[in-house]
């Protein structure tokens, strides 16, 4: 018997598990979609399609609600409403509580919502519907009319992904009534910064979950080809170029479906951390720390007793070396040293896995595997415990990682991940 080593390689699968895709629709096949389960649920046909996309963000994780910085994509994926207001309605043509009637109805789910604009406030709409209505309400209070409407909601954004489903929800629920009501607030950017606000007191006060905006600014005021370098300090943006294919590159997004459990508590948890070391540094946010080291000694005589100071050390410090890691990943697009950028996302993810305790197991292997088979660098994206990893590939070895991480999840007993390729597309519109 020979011991010479053979030229198989020794990890050479045993099996390969079918690889699933997660396919974008274009907006024509969204749109016609969302229009034919309008009419399928109210008849009639709606006033047009509105359209906005999830998110990816390439860096910059919690950093949002910390006035920090991060660096999202619009994905080609989106969520699509096809809706008809009561807006053009004459007053005598019904009682005014039936102008402010909202039907509800999603391709995805069973039944109708039905329920008053006016009668919308925090905790009054529990599940998907406090997504969209509670946009209407929240232009209300922010002082615009807006009247009651029927709408279906149709989506090719994965959901429970971490790829901002309930953004892209609200989001192109804000364009549809924007366009409506010509409140012309779409058109541009300060207009669509101001829709976004509004999305985002939907989703913390009438959905309850207290997310820091990076999504709906995402969603609303991305461009095709561009990552939006968003400064949460005072929401100003640039606009960087993207193109990796063009650099031979992808950004492969791994959805890991790992199940979302206790996301909730422990996203406000980290909210309520940061704050807490916010106060006790005396500053805003902890975009306002410059020094790290001397931030994170102060700590340790200024947080009140009983505290566990190493813990919230440790959350600073992702925060703060987050904002620099945006930063420098802004000087590698702009140097054009793309492949750089691989090794700032596995840094990342280390702190986010040790530093700030969100990663789960499934998300530290998806990283692992994808870049042992030969990506630049990876790390999980979003708030956490779940959700969705990204990993920097050579366009050659995307399907090879792919493969990989496939193979990874099934040799470790785990459900089957899910990939797409994200690219930086278009912010919310109308698409029919
Ligand atoms: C979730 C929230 C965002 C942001 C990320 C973490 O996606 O919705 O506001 O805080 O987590 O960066």
């Amino acid at each position: 018997m020979s011991t010479e080593p053979t030229h198989e390689p020794t990890h050479e699968p045993t099996h390969r598990p079918a690889v699933e895709m997660l396919p974008a629709w274009s907006q024509a096949e969204g749109a016609a979609r969302a229009a034919a389960a309008f009419r399928e649920r109210f008849g009639g046909e709606p006033d047009g399609v509105w359209s906005a996309p999830g998110r990816v963000n390439v860096i910059g994780e919690h950093t949002d609600y910390n006035g920090g910085l991060c660096l999202p994509i619009a994905l080609p994926h989106r969520t699509y409403v096809a809706l008809a207001s009561r807006a053009g309605r004459p007053a005598d043509e019904g009682a005014a509580a039936d102008r402010d009637l909202v039907r509800l109805a999603s391709a995805q789910e069973a039944g109708t919502w039905e329920g008053r604009i006016g009668d919308v406030a925090p905790g009054s709409v529990q599940g998907w519907a406090a997504y969209a209505v509670g946009v209407a309400w929240a232009l209300r209070e922010a002082g615009h009319e807006v009247a009651g409407f029927d709408a279906v909601v149709d989506s090719c954004v994965p959901y429970g992904a971490g790829l901002s489903s309930s953004a892209a929800l609200e989001c192109a629920v804000a364009v549809a009534l924007d366009d409506v009501h010509g409140l012309g607030l779409g058109g541009g950017d300060a207009g669509r910064a101001q829709l976004a606000a509004a999305c985002i007191r939907a989703e913390n006060e009438i959905a309850g979950a207290p997310t820091g905006g990076m999504d709906q600014a995402a969603s609303l005021r991305c461009t095709a080809g561009h990552a939006l370098l968003l400064d949460n300090r005072d929401g100003s943006t640039r606009h960087i170029p993207l193109d990796l294919a063009a650099h031979g590159l992808a950004l492969l997004v791994v959805d890991t479906r790992a199940p979302h459990q206790l996301a909730d508590g422990q996203y406000a948890a980290r909210r309520a951390q940061c704050r807490e070391a916010a106060d006790a540094l005396g500053i805003a946010t902890l975009r306002e720390v410059d020094d790290l080291d001397a931030a994170l000694d102060r700590l340790g005589e200024t947080l009140p007793g009983g505290t566990d100071v190493a813990v919230i050390r440790r959350r600073v410090r992702h925060v703060v070396t987050d904002t620099r890691r945006v930063e420098l990943v802004e000087r590698l697009l702009d140097a054009d040293e793309v492949e750089e950028v691989g090794p700032v996302l596995t840094e990342a993810h280390a702190s986010l896995r040790d530093d700030y305790e969100v990663s789960v197991r499934e998300l530290d292997l998806a990283v692992e595997a994808a870049i042992a088979a030969g990506a630049l660098g990876g790390r999980m994206v979003g708030g956490g415990f779940g959700g969705s990893a990204v990993a920097l590939v050579r366009t050659a070895d995307v399907d090879g990682v792919t493969a990989s991480v496939a193979r990874a999840f099934s040799e470790a007993g785990l459900a089957a991940p899910a990939f797409l390729v994200a690219t930086a597309e278009a912010a919310a519109g109308r698409s029919a």
